[in-house]
Parts: structure tokens; C-alpha cells; sequence
């Protein structure tokens, strides 16, 4: 597979984009059986949008499998209102998915960007250790065998920073150490054995992330080493038009990942066009369609799970400039476009190949 660039796959991926521009939803089957029939969780990242938007929340019911609350389950957000955890969040977000038979996955537990606004600077270790597994023992234990998986760290490995073993220097590696990341996965298993246990970070099937995917791979290969309870890894995969990203390096990663018993998932798909201003909708499915070419081939591979499902909430779309960015499977008006289909040609291979690729 090599490394990817853009006229490449442009060639290789548009023809398979058979979609008319905006097909009406109701023409087209839902990516949810396309899942299953993969053997795959097909699901999305969601907000309180979900509850306020009827046809977004139908487009969520129709081909979603699983849902991740995209900022609510944060410690910032469960703690915006001071030390005690909001459990409402949980408790809604639970209801919602046994109503409607989704998965959840818990984003996420650990993540030096999500810190509570009152989280001390400079905690000592014991302070920092009882803050960190406090708060991963109450939010897991809320809801113990009630949530698929949990992304149990975040975002732990920087090579820029400079540290031997590639971890990011955040304040809870100050404050507590290296150990902080197993300590967290025992915690977290600690208050729910049933729950599958992922460790998440961007940048992995990146051309430019050589560096990043060894570092992730020593951090798991010493998570797995000390017996820590780790199931899997999330490969967010924030792409971009314009950016290659590195196929051969990505299937690499997920082999070793095999080697040890681990799952591998899409954790936070979507494709950005910042760097290339307007980027047709057919360039960005294009982007899907050969990016998930690769993905589906991968045996460990257990989800693929888009960071939202409309245009019209995407946390790209917050940055400034980027406001008219069209990075998901579905528009504005929650019309399927070009990246809705490259994603059910992507399940239906994935279908067609399951037997084999999971023997
Ligand atoms: O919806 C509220 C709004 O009512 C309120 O007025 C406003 C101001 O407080 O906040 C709004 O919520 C914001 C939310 O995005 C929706 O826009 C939150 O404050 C803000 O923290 C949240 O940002 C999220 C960000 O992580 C930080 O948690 C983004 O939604 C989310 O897409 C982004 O996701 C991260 C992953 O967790 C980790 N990987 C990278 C990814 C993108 O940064």
C-alpha cells in the first residue's frame, strides 16, 4: 500500500463513489446492517444535539451501532459545576443506547485536555493518584457493565516533547509518574471487569506518524508486559485533503497490535479540507473510500466510528476559517453525501471478506 497521495487515490477511490450528490436518506440502506453484517461497529460521536435534532437523531438510529458522547463523559464537563461528577450525562446517555440496542464507548477517562477547571497545578503524588483514580472509579463504576468500552487514556504520547519513552509531558506524568497510565487502566477495571478497555491517540495512520506509532506500541507493549488490563487501541484517524496518510505503517501497527491479543479501532474518522479550501465532497469521500480500503483489510479491527455524523456539528467547523468545512458522511441537511456511501462500500467489503479476514 505505501505511502498514499492524494492523486493517487483520487484515481483509484472517485470511480468507486457511485453516489448522486444528495440522494434523498430514505433511497439508501442504512450503514447500521451494513455493520453488522460486517461483523463491525459502525458508530458516530454525539452531543446534546442528539436530543434536541429528530432527523439527526433518526440518521443516528438508521445506521449507527454504537455512540460516543463527544464532550459530555469529559472530567471538565462532568466537573464544570465543581468537585462532585455530574452523572446526568451518564445516566441519559445509558438510557438512550439500551432503548435504542447501541454500544457505548466512554470518551474519555484520562486526557490532559479535559482536566477539571479546579484540578491543582501542582498536586502532590498521593493527591494527584486519589483525584485521578477517584474520578476513574466513580465514572466507571456509575456504570458498571453498562458501556462497551472506555477510552480509559487519551492522547498520552508527544515525541515532540522529548521524553525517552515518547510520552507527552502533561501534569498528571509530573505529579504521579510513568505509572500513571497503568494505575489508570487498573482503576478502571478495578470498577467494571466487563468493560473493554482502549487506549486512544491521533496521528497513527499519519504519514508522518512513524514516530508516534512506536512510541504507542512501546506504551502498549509495557502495558501488556506488567499484565495491565488493556484491550485495544483507537486509531482516531483525523484526516485531511491534501495529506497522505501511511497504509503499509498502519497495517504494521495493527499486526503487532494482533501479536498481543489487541483490538484495533477507528476511533474518531473524519476528513478535514482545511488545506485545501472547499475540496469537492467526492476528493473528501475519496479520502474515506482509500483510507477505509485499508482499514477493512485489517483482521483486529473491531469499530469504525466517525467523529459525528453531520457537517452541521463537527468540531472542525469550530475552528476559525474552517466554518464552511464539509468533513462527514452526512450535510447540513442531513443529506447522505459522497463520504456516506465510501463508507458503506468500505462495510460491504468488509462483509464480504469477514469470513476470511477473521478466521
Ligand atoms: O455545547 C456547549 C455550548 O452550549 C456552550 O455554550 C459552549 C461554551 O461553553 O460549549 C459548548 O460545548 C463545547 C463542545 O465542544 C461543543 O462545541 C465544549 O465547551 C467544548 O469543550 C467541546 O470541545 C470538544 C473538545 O474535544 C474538547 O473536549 C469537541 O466537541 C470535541 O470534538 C473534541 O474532541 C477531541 C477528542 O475528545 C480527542 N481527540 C481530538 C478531538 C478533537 O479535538
Amino acid at each position: 500500500m505505501g505511502q498514499i497521495n492524494r492523486r493517487s487515490f483520487l484515481a483509484v477511490s472517485a470511480a468507486a463513489l457511485t453516489l448522486p450528490d444528495h440522494a434523498s436518506s430514505t433511497e439508501l440502506p442504512a450503514l447500521g446492517p451494513l455493520a453488522r453484517a460486517a461483523g463491525l461497529e459502525f458508530g458516530s460521536a454525539v452531543g446534546p444535539w442528539l436530543w434536541r435534532e429528530a432527523d439527526f437523531r433518526a440518521a443516528v438510529l438508521r445506521d449507527c451501532t454504537a455512540i460516543v458522547p463527544e464532550y459530555e463523559w469529559k472530567w471538565d464537563y462532568l466537573t464544570r459545576a465543581g468537585r462532585r461528577t455530574d452523572l446526568e450525562p451518564i445516566r441519559r446517555y445509558l438510557a438512550f443506547a439500551e432503548k435504542n440496542g447501541l454500544a457505548l464507548r466512554g470518551h474519555t477517562l484520562v486526557w490532559h485536555g479535559a482536566m477539571p477547571h479546579w484540578y491543582p497545578a501542582a498536586a502532590d503524588r498521593q493527591e494527584a493518584l486519589t483525584l485521578m483514580t477517584g474520578h476513574v472509579t466513580d465514572l466507571v463504576g456509575s456504570a458498571r457493565g453498562r458501556v462497551r468500552r472506555w477510552d480509559v487514556v487519551n492522547e498520552a504520547i508527544e515525541p515532540a516533547d522529548g521524553e525517552p519513552d515518547g510520552l507527552r509531558r502533561t501534569p498528571l506524568l509530573a505529579q504521579i509518574g510513568r505509572d500513571y497510565i497503568e494505575i489508570a487502566f487498573r482503576a478502571a477495571a478495578a470498577a467494571d471487569p466487563t468493560a473493554r478497555l482502549v487506549y486512544n491517540d491521533y496521528g497513527l495512520g499519519a504519514s508522518w506518524g512513524a514516530a508516534r506509532r512506536d512510541a504507542v506500541l512501546r506504551l502498549v507493549e509495557h502495558l501488556v508486559e506488567r499484565g495491565a488490563p488493556i484491550h485495544g487501541v483507537g486509531v482516531q484517524s483525523h484526516l485531511a485533503a491534501g495529506d497522505g496518510y501511511d497504509g503499509d505503517g498502519l497495517a504494521v501497527f495493527a499486526a503487532r497490535l494482533r501479536e498481543m491479543g489487541l483490538e484495533i479501532l477507528v476511533s474518531e474518522l473524519d476528513v478535514s479540507d482545511t488545506a485545501r479550501r472547499g475540496a469537492p465532497d467526492r476528493e473528501v469521500a475519496a479520502i474515506y473510500a482509500h483510507y477505509l480500503a485499508t482499514v477493512v483489510e485489517i483482521p483486529n479491527l473491531t469499530a469504525i466510528h466517525t467523529w459525528g455524523l453531520s457537517d452541521r456539528h463537527s468540531w472542525i467547523r469550530a475552528k476559525a476559517g474552517a466554518e464552511n468545512e464539509r468533513p462527514l458522511p452526512y450535510d447540513r441537511a442531513m443529506r447522505p453525501k459522497p463520504a456516506w456511501e465510501a463508507i458503506a462500500g468500505a462495510l460491504r467489503r468488509r462483509a464480504a471478506e469477514h469470513g476470511r479476514l477473521t478466521s
